[in-house]
């Protein structure tokens, strides 16, 4: 079967730092793979290989045919790469840094200039775009950083942490440009810390830690892995969380139930709460228990996570460096 990106046993090393051990990931033609990790998992080490920007210690990979230490130079020219933080030059206006990277792909000037209006345009940066990018917002540098790697219209694209750091709105808006891309029959390697993102974009979800692959599948394969939902419980007083914990466990999947005293709530893992969510309610004010909000929550990056590996992402992003196993 013919592969956009095929990644056979890649290893990196940093000194004594493994940053990704016995790799192997294939993504299919027009299909989105969302690389799924917490801080220092090998995201970044994964894509910078793959953009041949890094050379893997062991291992081989192939994005569109072309092996990314022998055929670089030609590889390089047939993809687009947003990388971590944006790559654009504060000195210059959108439309200029768009231009720039359109002779880095050694395009013809006319072509740059027609393709530079069709992006701004695409992205929304035409009432921005003839002035510098100083002025530009978080959102607006990562969409022009998006729209200058698109420039000579790569099939493939990479997008390292595409919406970190943006507020919901710009991450919504750059959905769509994602999801656009996708209509169009651009393969994309996106990296994310967030489920929701990969939920979202991604038709296959790789989940990476410590530099080793520990999970892949679908959305609802991960989340299945997880334990599918929660039905997460407010009460008024502190103290009822305890006496609401205690009708809420009948009707977790494993019998149990969280309290959090602090935010009053008390929360189960179930497989659709929706559907046991009035009967949920009503045990709840058969004994009295004030309910001051409930909600049905989906599985995060998190609870993946704890189910996977016993520890959270935040656990993991916080633990000394990775060593040698
Ligand atoms: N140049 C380097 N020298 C030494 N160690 C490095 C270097 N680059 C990355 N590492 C280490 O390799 C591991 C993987 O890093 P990488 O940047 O690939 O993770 P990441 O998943 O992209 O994390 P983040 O979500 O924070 O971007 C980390 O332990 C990191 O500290
Ligand atoms: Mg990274």
């Amino acid at each position: 079967m013919d592969f956009a990106i095929d990644v056979r046993n890649i290893s990196k090393s940093y000194g004594d730092v493994v940053a990704l051990g016995n790799v192997d990931l294939q993504v299919r033609s027009g299909s989105v793979m969302g690389l799924l990790g917490p801080n220092g998992a090998g995201k970044t080490t994964l894509v910078r290989i793959l953009t041949t920007l890094l050379r893997p210690s062991s291992g081989s990979a192939t994005v569109l045919g072309y092996d990314v230490v022998r055929h670089a130079r030609h590889l390089r020219s047939v993809i687009g790469l947003a990388g971590q933080s944006a790559a654009v030059d504060d000195l210059l206006t959108g439309r200029e840094n768009i231009q720039m990277a359109g002779r880095l792909y050694h395009m013809p000037r006319k072509q740059v200039q027609k393709r530079a209006q069709e992006l701004l345009e695409q992205f929304d940066l035409v009432d921005a775009a003839d002035r510098s990018v100083k002025g530009y917002s978080g959102g607006m540098r990562r969409r022009l950083d998006l729209a200058a790697s698109l420039v000579a219209n790569p099939p493939m694209i990479f997008l390292d942490e595409p919406t970190t750091g943006l507020d919901p709105r710009s991450r919504l808006d750059l959905w769509e440009v994602i999801r656009n891309l996708v209509s169009e029959g651009t393969t994309v390697l996106l990296t994310t810390q967030y489920l929701e993102e990969a939920d979202q974009l991604a038709d296959e979800i790789t989940v990476i830690d410590i530099g080793k692959v520990i999970a892949q599948g679908t959305a609802a394969d991960l989340k299945h892995q997880a334990g599918s939902e929660f039905i997460v419980i407010t009460v008024r007083e502190a103290e009822e969380a305890k006496r609401a914990a205690a009708v809420l466990e009948k009707f977790a999947d494993n019998d149990e139930c969280e309290i959090n005293e602090e935010d009053r709530t008390a929360s189960i893992m179930v497989q659709d709460g929706a559907s046991i969510m009035v009967q949920v309610v009503r045990s709840l004010d058969a004994e009295g228990i004030v309910v001051a909000n409930m909600a049905v929550r989906q599985p995060t990056l998190d609870d993946v996570f704890l189910a996977l590996t016993g520890r959270t992402a935040e656990e993991a992003a916080t633990e000394s460096e990775p060593t040698e196993n």
